[in-house]
């Protein structure tokens, strides 16, 4: 008879515990699954909106910029008078790359893009990063 009971309750207590982990696991996918789209997604920048002065941006280098959306972007001066801006978001997995020298780093993984061209110029990402469309007006790189 006590030994019924007892072994009633190990059941009990071990469906119980499979339960709990079974939600646990469905609780730990739907977090990965977010983690996995932030960062792809962003909207467009509007036309006319300045994003940094070209005076700022040393000629053959790049600077990171906030648009007022805030998202990241990065501004190429690729000569005297003329620009480039490629979206910030690594295509790898979504990291911020940074200017350095006339390259861009995503600190994540390692993979590194031309600042000028926004070409991959070692990986692990294998896409080159999104152009946005830029013009210079009055000393001032907006959006265009
Ligand atoms: S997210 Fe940039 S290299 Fe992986």
């Amino acid at each position: 008879m006590t030994a019924e009971l007892h072994s009633r309750r190990t059941v009990l207590t071990t469906g119980a515990a499979v339960a709990g982990a079974a939600v646990g696991a469905v609780a730990l996918s739907a977090c990965s699954s977010d983690d996995a789209k932030s960062g792809t997604a962003q909207a467009p920048i509007a036309a006319g909106t300045p994003l940094v002065a070209l005076a700022d941006v040393p000629v053959g280098q790049a600077k990171a910029a906030k648009a007022p959306d805030g998202s990241d972007v990065i501004v190429a001066r690729t000569s005297e008078s003329a620009c480039a801006a490629f979206s910030a978001i690594c295509t790898h997995q979504g990291c911020t790359v940074a200017p350095k020298g006339a390259d861009l780093v995503c600190p994540c993984h390692g993979s590194v893009f031309n600042a000028l061209t926004g070409e991959v110029k070692q990986g692990p990402a294998n896409k080159p990063l999104p152009s946005v469309p830029v013009k210079v007006e009055n000393g001032k790189v907006v959006a265009g």
